[in-house]
């Protein structure tokens, strides 16, 4: 057998982008997390999902990796109900909150899946199949030791080039200047991604803050956004 390891096996073994933060949960995070999670999460499995099915229609998929408490996932499924949003967390109080979003505004268009995203993109997510990745604010891992837990490098950023369709885009924010000119690098040097801006994006109006946003504009913090899209 060859000792050459396959791409998904590479993100398997990697450290992983997140450390499980131990935030409790209020109590109708919970009761939300308890009623509804076998009606809107899909639990996580080794198959492709069939989007077609789940959705009921053959409307675009936007994959939101990281939501956090999922206030700018909601926001965004409700203005756009003809665009399928398949929201990805670990944090399962941001998994309650979003639960409960979805049941007190009907939203028919969106779905969570509770496990880290790497792996549900390698074996979830069929390829060439998602319209866009949204990734706000994600963990800046400021130390240069922890860099390698960065999601947006090399090979990650390559699973979600494999996972986009033609003319499909990467929309980033980050409030931490360095990681953006990283990101900057890395999706760069991304085979099938370019930058549709020259540098940063201009600010995409249409994006609602979210909660980490808001921390970084208290400190003071400049935002930077990317946006790449998926070559012909
Ligand atoms: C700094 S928070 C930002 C949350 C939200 N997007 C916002 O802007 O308020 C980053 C989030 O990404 C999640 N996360 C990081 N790596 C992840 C992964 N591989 N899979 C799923 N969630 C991940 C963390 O659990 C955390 O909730």
């Amino acid at each position: 057998m060859s000792d050459e390891k396959q791409p998904d096996e590479v993100i398997r073994r990697e450290v992983k982008t997140f450390v499980l933060r131990a935030g409790r949960m209020t109590d109708s995070q919970r009761t939300s997390y308890e009623n509804l999670k076998n009606r809107w999460c899909i639990p996580f499995e080794n198959k492709p999902l069939n989007f077609t099915e789940i959705f009921g229609n053959l409307n675009p998929v936007v994959v939101e990796i990281g939501f956090g408490m999922g206030a700018a996932t909601s926001i965004i499924a409700q203005q756009n109900p003809d665009i399928n949003y398949l929201g990805i967390e670990v944090h399962t109080p941001g998994v309650g909150k979003l639960l409960s979003e979805i049941e007190l505004h009907n939203l028919q268009n969106m779905y969570i899946v509770e496990h880290d995203a790497m792996e549900v993109l390698s074996k979830m997510i069929p390829d060439s199949s998602v319209s866009g990745f949204h990734v706000f604010f994600p963990d800046p891992w400021p130390k240069k030791k922890h860099h390698k837990r960065r999601l947006m490098q090399r090979p990650r950023t390559n699973l979600l080039a494999q996972k986009l369709m033609e003319g499909g885009y990467v929309y980033m924010a980050t409030d931490w200047e360095p990681y953006g000119e990283f990101a900057l690098e890395e999706l760069g040097l991304t085979q099938g991604l370019k930058n549709k801006y020259e540098g940063f994006a201009p600010h995409q109006e249409w994006r609602p803050e979210t909660k980490f946003e808001r921390k970084g504009l208290n400190a003071q913090r400049k935002i930077c956004e990317l946006f790449f899209v998926k070559e012909k």
